[in-house]
């Protein structure tokens, strides 16, 4: 198994995960064209041509950035395929200079593990609840925001003083 950066090809599958899912009201459901206009956000877990997580990274504001869509087929929890794919959301947060994440998800317990803290809603930005007003669930969804703050990217290693120009 292995986690990489979603493809054209894994559209069809990455909606019939979520939206399967979404439809036990574990998610928010994903139209095809939210997948395809969103793909670069996607990461996904892939075996043998089968399609096993996904998750997206997705930056919403100045230093703010939104983990979407974490999802795992059912037979394969448990075998911290979520936790690898946020943390290859949390990886390139980090290369992008994103300070926080935040997510909005019934599963405090998972993302808590993942060194989520909860705050209160009114801590996130008016802006990111745009999606939530789509949602059949507005305004009473009972979704907890949760937030993890990121470390500073650490800047490129020592520079090496050119091949072949030695001084004096
Ligand atoms: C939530 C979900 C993504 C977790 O994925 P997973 O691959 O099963 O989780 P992992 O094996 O990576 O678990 C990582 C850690 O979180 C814990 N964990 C996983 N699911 C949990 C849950 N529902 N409640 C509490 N803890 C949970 C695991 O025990 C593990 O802890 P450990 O490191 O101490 O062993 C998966 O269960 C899923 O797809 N659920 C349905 C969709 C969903 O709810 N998505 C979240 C949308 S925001």
């Amino acid at each position: 198994m292995r986690i990489r950066k979603a493809r054209m090809g894994d559209v069809e599958r990455m909606h019939d995960l979520i939206n399967l899912h979404a439809k036990a009201g574990r998610m928010l459901a994903r139209s095809l064209l939210e997948l395809y206009e969103n793909l670069r956000d996607f990461y996904v877990a892939a075996e043998d041509g089968r399609l096993l997580g996904s998750a997206a990274l997705h930056l919403s504001w100045e230093n703010l950035a939104e983990i979407k869509s974490v999802a795992v087929a059912e037979s394969r929890q448990g075998q911290s395929i979520g936790r690898r794919l946020v943390e290859h959301c949390v990886q390139e947060a980090v290369e992008l200079g994103v300070g926080r994440l935040f997510v909005l998800t019934y599963v405090t317990g998972f993302f808590e593990k993942l060194g989520f803290r909860r705050v209160e809603r009114a801590e996130l930005p008016h802006r990111v609840w745009s999606e939530c007003v789509r949602c059949p669930e507005f305004p009473d969804c009972g979704e907890v925001a949760m937030i993890r703050d990121l470390p500073a990217k650490r800047r490129g290693g020592r520079r090496r003083a050119p091949r072949g120009r030695r001084r004096g």
